[in-house]
Order: C-alpha cells, then sequence, then structure tokens
C-alpha cells in the first residue's frame, strides 16, 4: 500500500477516519434534534464524500450553483437544493432540463423580480418549480430582511409555475464572532427568527413546509431550536483552521490537510514551502485574521503568500530543512477543493484511495 511518503507535492490529503467521524456526528446531531440533514456539497464537490453524508441519514444536498447540481444529478442524487439566488433566463433553462432528472428540486429565491423569470419558464413548460425564499438573519449579503418576509412571500406565492417549499438562511456572520458563546447567540437568534417568520408567514396563510438553517459553526444550536426543520451545514466533513480557533470543533476533528514540500530555508526565520495560493488560496483566517496556514504539530504559520510560494516565518524553537515534508492545515477548506482536481485518502500514514472534486470549478 502507498505512503503518503510516496506521494508528488502539493497535494490535499483527506484523512478518512476523521472524515467518516466527522458525518456520523452531525446526522446523530441532526436526528437527535429531529431536523433533516442536507449537507451543502459545495465544501467537498465529491460525489463520494455526498454518498456518504447520503449513507449516513441526509435526505439531500444542497449545491450553491445550477452546474454543481449537474454535476450531482448525473451521479444519481435525486434530492437537491441550490441555496443561492438562481436568476436569469439561461438558468431558469438549465433548471428545467435538471428538474426533469430529480425527484425534488428546490432553489433560493430572495425578490419577486428573479423568481418571475423562473416561474415563466416553468408556467410555459407546464411544470412548477420549487423555490426557498432567503431570509437575513444577520449575514447581511443576500436574503429578505424577516420584517419584509410576509410581503415577498406573498408575492411569491401568487406567481403561477412555482411552489414556495420553504424559507432559508445562513448565518455566515458567525465566523466574525470572537468566542463561542458569540457563536451560539448567532445560532440561536438564526433558528429562532427563521421559526418566528415561519409561523408569521403560516398565520398568513401560507404554507412553509421546509424552515433551513444551517452553518458549521452555528449547525449545533440552531438546528435545536423548535420550529427549524432542516440544516445545511457544509464545512464540518472537513473542519479547518477558522473553525478550531471558533471553537466549533478540535485539532484532531480537522480531517482535511495539504502536503508540502520545504523547498527553501533562506534565512533561519524563513522557510518557503511548495503550497501558495494556487493551493491554498488566500482567505484569512477567522474570526481573527492570522496568516495563510498553520503547519501541523509546529508553532509556525504560513504569513505570506504568492502563487507557488508559502512562505512560513519560523516561531520560536521550531526548525526546517529543504526537502522536508509538512503537512497544512488550511484557514478554509472549502475554497481549497476549489482549487484542486483530486484529494487523495488517506488512513494514518496509507493512501487509501483518490477521489476526483467532480464539481470543481463549476461556477455558473
Ligand atoms: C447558503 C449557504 N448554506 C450553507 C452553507 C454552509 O456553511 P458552512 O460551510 O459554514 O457549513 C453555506 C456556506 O457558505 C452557504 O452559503
Amino acid at each position: 500500500m502507498r505512503s503518503i511518503h510516496d506521494l508528488e507535492t502539493p497535494v490535499v490529503l483527506v484523512d478518512l477516519d476523521v472524515l467518516e467521524r466527522n458525518i456520523t456526528r452531525m446526522a446523530e446531531r441532526a436526528r437527535a434534534c429531529g431536523v433533516r440533514l442536507r449537507p451543502h456539497a459545495k465544501t467537498h464537490k465529491v460525489i463520494e464524500v455526498g454518498r456518504r453524508q447520503i449513507a449516513a441519514g441526509a435526505t439531500g444536498l444542497a449545491l450553491a450553483k445550477p452546474s454543481e447540481a449537474e454535476v450531482f444529478a448525473e451521479a444519481g442524487f435525486d434530492d437537491l437544493f441550490i441555496a443561492y439566488p438562481v436568476v436569469g433566463a439561461d438558468k431558469a433553462r438549465r433548471l428545467l432540463a435538471l428538474a426533469g432528472r430529480l425527484r425534488r428540486l428546490a432553489v433560493g429565491v430572495d425578490s419577486v423580480e428573479g423568481a418571475s423569470t423562473l416561474a415563466s419558464a416553468f408556467r410555459e413548460a407546464r411544470r412548477r418549480l420549487d423555490v426557498m425564499l432567503k431570509i437575513d438573519t444577520g449575514l447581511h449579503r443576500v436574503g429578505v430582511l424577516p420584517e419584509r418576509a410576509l410581503e415577498t412571500a406573498r408575492r411569491l406565492a401568487d406567481l403561477p409555475g412555482l411552489r414556495l417549499r420553504g424559507i432559508f438562511t445562513h448565518a455566515g456572520h458567525g465566523y466574525g464572532e470572537p468566542t463561542p458563546d458569540g457563536v451560539a447567540q448567532v445560532a440561536r437568534h438564526e433558528g429562532r427568527t427563521m421559526a418566528a417568520v415561519a409561523e408569521e408567514l403560516r398565520g398568513a396563510g401560507i404554507a412553509i413546509e421546509e424552515v433551513s438553517v444551517g452553518s458549521t459553526p452555528t449547525a449545533r444550536e440552531a438546528m435545536a431550536q423548535a420550529g427549524v426543520t432542516e440544516c445545511r451545514p457544509g464545512n464540518y466533513v472537513y473542519h479547518d483552521g477558522s473553525q478550531v480557533a471558533l471553537g466549533t470543533c478540535a485539532p484532531a476533528d480537522c480531517a482535511m490537510t495539504v502536503l508540502a514540500t520545504v523547498v527553501s530555508v533562506p534565512a533561519s526565520d524563513r522557510a518557503v514551502v511548495d503550497a501558495g495560493s494556487k493551493t491554498l488560496s488566500t482567505d484569512p483566517l477567522r474570526p481573527n485574521a492570522n496568516g495563510y496556514g498553520q503547519i501541523v504539530g509546529r508553532r509556525s504559520r504560513l504569513q505570506r503568500m504568492s502563487e507557488e510560494h508559502g512562505v512560513v516565518v519560523v516561531e520560536g524553537g521550531d526548525s526546517f530543512r529543504v526537502g522536508e515534508r509538512v503537512r497544512i492545515l488550511p484557514n478554509h477548506a472549502c475554497v481549497v477543493s476549489n482549487l484542486h482536481d483530486r484529494i487523495v485518502g488517506i488512513r494514518g500514514e496509507s493512501v487509501e484511495t483518490e477521489l476526483k472534486v467532480a464539481a470543481r470549478g463549476r461556477v455558473e
């Protein structure tokens, strides 16, 4: 059996024992809360990882884009939610084709203007598309504010060609909270706000079947709030340096590392590895920026990046030599997935499998 020492670098490693444990734990948590789990597959974009999530009890997957959903539909997944405001006639045509292949499809909307194009395409084809109205519970990215939800939901419910399945939110602002208590507060607010909006809409005669929340830092608390029916964490399959810094997980829960080679030690306080921004991205550490990746088992971090160079500032007690291999814990696992064609599944130091990042680069 091959070992990680036989691999060319840089390469993305995924510890399969940790991955499987992360998948099982989140599935158990959802089951204990009586909530459906719909993992966001944009984190991994790997068919086999999605299959493991379904086998552990997930009802379906969430994706960010129609083109990502197409890859999973092609592989036989039959219940997908595109958790993004899908807008435009070209996208509507794509969704029609996708809907024809799936048992269940839903897409995100946050405006009547955006939803109208989808509604026309589906009405003309004598079909109906399930939509989920995005609610802004504090991230202030997309979504309608809770106080505007009823007005928008009423107009959506009137559009022929669409069926309003429910509401969804993503409390990504939890990533900016400096303490685990702060994250938990964001999570409770996320769940409770969504439950209150759902009740308001139902009170006005609008059927709301799904109340969907979720990000990895807020998932555990948000899904425990009464009235929440679905949770969509993504990053939890791998975790990363930011999840450790936020207190979401322990370092031992991080499944993804990048294996790199030290290519230069030009000064006693500096080493350079063959993993730069092309390999790790330049996403900052959350909640407090601090370099671009932690060298596993050492104190030093990558503090400067160019495309093919990762510059390690050597911290007291650490030393590096040319040719040495190091493992790097990335700040943000999801963006690393999108930079690589394949990941290598390992157990301990043994290479077990190589998996294609099938939906990589699917941005449309
Ligand atoms: C709409 C939406 N839902 C769910 C998620 C999953 O969040 P996380 O990766 O924190 O688990 C994301 C991630 O960006 C998202 O944008």
